[in-house]
């Protein structure tokens, strides 16, 4: 009922007063507004009340983590660490900080963030700004979450880590930072940010050979996935998921931004306002499903994959499950539908799990690619 309200509000009344506004401004404002009612255990508990969620079949233990349910918040939007106390009161059941790079970034000249309202999208250009490893751990060290905290990893945005060693020292730089101080109950490389100064460098398959080897040169304690460019034909697919066996990767995000703005599979439905940036959301989610199932149905069960890409509803969220993810993530539909969008998906789940008769969701993961090999 609460929800219902919130919903409407959201959708017909403060939506369309902050779509006025410039959006990393609306982002800065809600994000002093979640830092503060994460600050006191009453305005959490009244959070909680207003939008949490909780049901038995949705929580997993996955990777030795306990998930109450399965909807996170992907990286980009708590680049500081500024809302872990706060989030799960909204509902999530994992967040992803950063990405966090070696050294503090500005990122990229503003403006940097844009709305595509008819295509219920984003055009994202921040260029990883974010407070730096060094700043963050000593913020988040000592604190216990309520949630698992996953930690995104990126190189520096800057011309001194576009040279491949440089590069790798930076990733490594923040990895062991966060390690050595414990804080991070997963981490995720990201090789994907579309925005950096000089690239993607490492979706080339000879340098992600040498970054992911550095990476496996420290023993693993937690969890590492990789964050993967929807933009990729199926042989670099094949070739990153052999390098990520190699190294004993445990998972993959599908995906990040596209960098491909006129592609076939992007559903845009209106011209974009620039031609910096990555696109998300709904013109994305096609792209981001494709990967989700490709690597399923050439890997079977062998990692865990987490979905994310224009999930806006307790069905994008149920199909991207039956595709084969364990969990997903979102940015763009939190921003689209309001902060009641977590409960919904999670009260949605529910009932879709019921319809189908199953008692946990971890029964409905990978469904489709089960019944395509005649496992069910
Ligand atoms: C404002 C914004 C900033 C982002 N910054 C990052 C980032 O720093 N690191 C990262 O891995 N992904 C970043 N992303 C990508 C998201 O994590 C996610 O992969 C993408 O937006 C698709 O999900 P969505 O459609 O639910 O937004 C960002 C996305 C947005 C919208």
């Amino acid at each position: 009922m609460l929800a219902k309200f919130f919903h409407f509000n959201y959708r017909y009344i403060l939506k369309p007063i902050l779509f006025c506004f410039d959006p990393e401004q609306v982002h800065d404002f809600f994000t002093v507004v979640g830092e503060s009612l994460g600050r006191s255990a009453l305005t959490r508990w009244l959070t909680s009340l207003f939008f949490g969620y909780q049901h038995p079949s949705l929580e997993q233990s996955i990777l030795g983590l306990k998930f109450t349910n399965p909807v996170g918040l992907a990286a980009g939007f708590d680049k500081d660490a500024r809302l872990t106390a706060i989030l799960p009161a909204v509902g999530f059941g994992f967040e992803e900080v950063g990405s966090i790079t070696g050294e503090a970034c500005q990122g990229n000249p503003r403006p940097r963030l844009w709305r595509l309202p008819k295509s219920q999208s984003l055009i994202v250009h921040y260029g990883l700004k974010n407070a730096g490893a060094e700043v963050l751990v000593q913020k988040l060290r000592d604190h216990r979450f309520a949630y698992p905290l996953g930690i995104s990893i990126a190189k520096t945005n800057s011309p001194a880590t576009v040279e491949v060693t440089a590069g790798i020292a930076d990733y490594l730089k923040v990895y062991k930072i966060f390690l050595t101080a414990g804080v991070g109950d997963y981490f995720t490389i990201n090789i994907s940010c579309p925005n950096a100064y000089g690239g993607l460098p490492f979706t080339d398959l000879a340098r992600l050979d040498l970054l992911l080897g550095e990476f496996a040169k420290i023993p693993k304690t937690k969890p590492l996935f990789i964050k993967m460019p929807p933009d990729l034909e199926e042989e670099k697919l094949a070739a990153i998921i052999l390098l990520a066996e190699k190294y004993k990767i445990d998972g993959f995000v599908c995906t990040n931004l596209t960098k491909d703005g006129n592609g076939a599979n992007l559903q845009l439905k209106e011209p974009r306002p620039t031609d910096k940036g990555g696109v998300s959301g709904k013109a994305l989610a096609p792209l981001a499903e494709k990967q989700l199932r490709l690597i399923r149905q050439k890997t079977g069960n062998k990692f865990i994959l987490i979905a994310c890409g224009g999930i806006f509803s307790a069905e994008d969220a149920y199909r991207k499950i039956k595709a084969g993810a364990s969990l997903v993530q979102l940015v763009t539909g939190l921003i689209f539908e309001g902060p009641q969008l977590i409960g919904e998906i999670n009260r949605g789940l529910v009932k879709l799990l019921t319809q189908d008769g199953y008692q946990n969701i971890s029964e409905a993961i990978g469904v489709d690619y089960k019944k395509e090999i005649g496992q069910v």
